[in-house]
Parts: C-alpha cells; sequence; structure tokens
C-alpha cells in the first residue's frame, strides 16, 4: 500500500464533527463586528516579507524565527501573513481607505507562524480581528474591547480576564527603555539567555520572561508609570474611565508588553486560566506610527485578534459544540419512475430552507430507509410509492408522527411540522 502522507506538524485539519463549533463562533464574530458598525476586509495570505520585517519589528520573535518566507519563481521575498495588522495597514494605504475619513475593519481568517506547536499554539492557525482608524481619543480604545467583552458575552465564555497597559508616547517609551536597559545590565548576571540576548534590542520583552530567576528581577525593575507624559497618562486615565463605566473588569499590568514592534500607548490581552500555557484569547493595542510608517498619512490606529483555535476550545468547554444537523429530510425513491421526481421534490424543499439530502443510485427501498434513519434527517419522503405525480409517501423517523401520504402542495408545511426541533 501507498505511504499515507500526514499533514504538515503544527497545521490542522477541521474535521465535519468539528465544524458545528467554528459555525457558531465564527457567526458570533460577524455578528458583533457588524453590530459595532465595522466592516469586513480580505487580504491575501500571502505578501511581500518586507511588510511584516519593518511592522512587526526586525527583533521580534516573528521576525526572527517564525515566518514562513521564500522567494518565488520570479525571484520576491514572499511570506505566508504571520498576523493581519499589517496587511490591513497596507491595504488601508494602497486602496486610500483612510483619505480623509475614519475606518471600522474586521478580518478573519488563517496566519502562519513556524512557533513549537503545543495545545493552543499551532503553525496554522486563526484570527478574528477587528483594526479602527482615525481616531485618536480612548473612546475608541474602549470601544474595541467592549467589542471582545460583547463576544465572550454572546458565546457564554466567562473566566476571561483583561489586562490593560500602556508603553506611553514614543518619547516616554524610549525613555522608559533606556530605564530598563540601565536596571537590566545591573542585574545581568540573574538574567536568563534569553533575556540577555533581548537587553539590547529589546528590554520590554525582559518584562514577560517566564524563567523564575529572572522573573524576580522584573519585580523590582521600574514602572513604566514613572514614565508617563501629561497626554499619555490622560489617555489611559480615560480608557480605564470608560471600561469602569461600561463595567468591565480589568487589571493593569505594569509588565504587559507585546511581541509586536508596532504598538504605542494602549495594550491589552484577555487571558483565561482555562487553556494551559497558550492563555491569551485575544490580545491588541494602539499603533499610531504604523499607517504613515508604511506609506500613508499620520492614522492613529487600534485594534486586537482573538485566535478562534483558543476561543473554540473554551466554548467548547463550556458545552457550546452542538452542531446543526447534517439533514433534515431524506428523499428517497421507491423504483426507477419515482427518480426523476425524487430530485424535482428534493430542490423544491432545498428552496423552502431544509437541508435535503436525496439518496443517489438505486436501491432496496429498506435500504435506503436505513440510510435515512443514520443520516440524522428528521422525515423521509418517498417518491414513486403514490402512482401519482401529485402526492409522495412522507415519514416522519424520529417517532413523531405515523407515516402518510402528503399532497406535493402540502409537503413543505408538513416537512416543516416534523422537522421542528425542541
Ligand atoms: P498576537 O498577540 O500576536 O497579536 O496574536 C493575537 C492572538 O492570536 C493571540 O492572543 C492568540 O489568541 C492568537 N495566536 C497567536 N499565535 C497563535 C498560534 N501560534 N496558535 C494559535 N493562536 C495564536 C496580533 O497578531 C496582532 N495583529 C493583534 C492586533 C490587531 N493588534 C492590533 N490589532
Amino acid at each position: 500500500m501507498a505511504h499515507k502522507l500526514q499533514a504538515v506538524r503544527g497545521m490542522n485539519d477541521l474535521l465535519p464533527e468539528q465544524i458545528g463549533v467554528w459555525h457558531r463562533v465564527e457567526a458570533v464574530l460577524r455578528e458583533v463586528a457588524w453590530s459595532y458598525g465595522y466592516q469586513e476586509i480580505r487580504t491575501p495570505v500571502i505578501e511581500k516579507t518586507e511588510l511584516f520585517t519593518q511592522s512587526i519589528g526586525d527583533h521580534s520573535d516573528i521576525v526572527q524565527k517564525e515566518m514562513y518566507t521564500f522567494i518565488d519563481s520570479g525571484g520576491e521575498n514572499l511570506a505566508l501573513r504571520p498576523e493581519a495588522t499589517a496587511s490591513t495597514v497596507r491595504a488601508c494605504n494602497q486602496h486610500g481607505l483612510l483619505h480623509n475619513q475614519q475606518r471600522r475593519l474586521w478580518y478573519l481568517g488563517p496566519m502562519f507562524r513556524r512557533e513549537r506547536p503545543q495545545k493552543g499554539r499551532y503553525r496554522q492557525f486563526h484570527q478574528f480581528g477587528i483594526e479602527a482608524f482615525g481616531w485618536p481619543g480612548p473612546d475608541i480604545d474602549a470601544e474595541v474591547i467592549r467589542a471582545a467583552a460583547g463576544i465572550w458575552g454572546r458565546l457564554g465564555v466567562e473566566d476571561v480576564h483583561l489586562q490593560v497597559n500602556t508603553l506611553g508616547s514614543p518619547q516616554a517609551g524610549a525613555a522608559y527603555r533606556r530605564a530598563l536597559r540601565a536596571y537590566f545590565a545591573q542585574h545581568r548576571r540573574c538574567l536568563d539567555p534569553d533575556s540577555l540576548r533581548r537587553l539590547e534590542t529589546h528590554p520590554l520583552r525582559i518584562l514577560d520572561s517566564k524563567v523564575a530567576a529572572t522573573r524576580e528581577v522584573v519585580a523590582g525593575a521600574p514602572d513604566i508609570r514613572s514614565f508617563l507624559d501629561g497626554p499619555s497618562r490622560a489617555h489611559f486615565d480615560g480608557l480605564c474611565e470608560s471600561l469602569r463605566h461600561s463595567g468591565i473588569q480589568y487589571r493593569v499590568n505594569p509588565h504587559l508588553v507585546r511581541g509586536l514592534d508596532y504598538y504605542t500607548a494602549t495594550v491589552f490581552e484577555w487571558v483565561t486560566d482555562q487553556l494551559g500555557a497558550q492563555n491569551a484569547v485575544c490580545a491588541g493595542g494602539r499603533y499610531d506610527q504604523l499607517v504613515e510608517k508604511r506609506g500613508g498619512r499620520p492614522t492613529p490606529a487600534v485594534g486586537f485578534a482573538i485566535g478562534i483555535e483558543r476561543l473554540v476550545e473554551l466554548v467548547r468547554g463550556q458545552g457550546g459544540d452542538a452542531a446543526r444537523p447534517v439533514t433534515d429530510v431524506y428523499v428517497a425513491c421507491a423504483d426507477d419512475q419515482g427518480r426523476a421526481e425524487a430530485v424535482s421534490v428534493s430542490e423544491m424543499l432545498r428552496r423552502a430552507g431544509f437541508a435535503v439530502t436525496t439518496h443517489c443510485g438505486c436501491g432496496k427501498l429498506n435500504k435506503q430507509m436505513k440510510r435515512a434513519d443514520q443520516s440524522g434527517a428528521r422525515v423521509a419522503v418517498i417518491t414513486g410509492l403514490v402512482q401519482t405525480a401529485e402526492a409522495v409517501q412522507a415519514k416522519p423517523l424520529r417517532n413523531q408522527g405515523v407515516e402518510q401520504r402528503v399532497s406535493i402542495d402540502a409537503l413543505v408545511d408538513w416537512c416543516r411540522t416534523y422537522t421542528e426541533r425542541s
């Protein structure tokens, strides 16, 4: 027998049995985005590599070691997108979407990072994200956070907790980085190798090190709050006030930093302890300089992305994975004369909104009825038994009633009555 190929490590098939909960989650994501006035944007899965190296940052883990890049046959250096904020900004600039206007956008799709796979961390994963362009004040930061809270609410997900922080203005951020560098340099003997490497390139990232000895050093590190200038402090206070006003609980985590370089001011994460080590379900923040750095006019922006695999896991954990039935009505035919009619009756029922499985090929009627039963359909319709084109034989399959002859005119109503699920 030929060798069976497996999927690429860290990239998952989503099987029919698993897809029900995905559909439910995706429907809620679309619905919430719509309810807040966000419009969908779809960008390509492949972009020029430089878009990500220049946006996410040369020293980030994503750019250093996680991007899937390749040179195509035309010599272009391309990458599978590791995230979609940079792509959204590129698309906005390319199509003039931000000329003299504000925009609320959302996206949903696969992203690719060559991380070490584990529960909740994959090499192909999916994100739903929203991005709001053109509002400088903190009310939009609060709005995007409220939208995330709305998603948890509609999906019945509990136990997700919001952490917020500010990285301050670019000037405050630069002063803070200098102070951190000086502090960590004094304690370099206690730092792990990864943090030592970051000392020069990305001292903020040391703050979220998971290594115990480094964490002890981090506990005494300078606090961004002493570096904030008036406007950044006011922005952050405004956000916190708006969250309190909306009844959204949050914790200020001064050590919350992000692995992508484009953030300015507000950063936040929704975390849970239901998912093990990969505890962030949603993360985002402000990136007020990215649009300009990618060739657009200066435009403040804020957004977030949710890891859909992680969200699906939470919804499943709360018993929310009831799949939509595969089929409502199974159409069988007793003999060859009934076959054309089986097709036309099936199409009529589909137009009326039912999911219909038409028996394909011939076969004994009792075998067809066995298939009907296995299909999960609530009723079977049998053509060819009744010797008139005006009626069919109709059979409830789940003990909801008795088999009977039903006229074609009455069939839609009959099916409606007998397929209703309580
Ligand atoms: P991020 O923190 O890199 O941010 O990813 C956002 C979320 O995507 C994470 O919190 C997590 O739920 C999910 N995620 C990330 N990597 C993986 C993975 N390997 N496997 C499964 N899930 C994963 C961004 O991507 C930013 N673009 C978010 C943003 C939008 N900021 C502003 N606007």
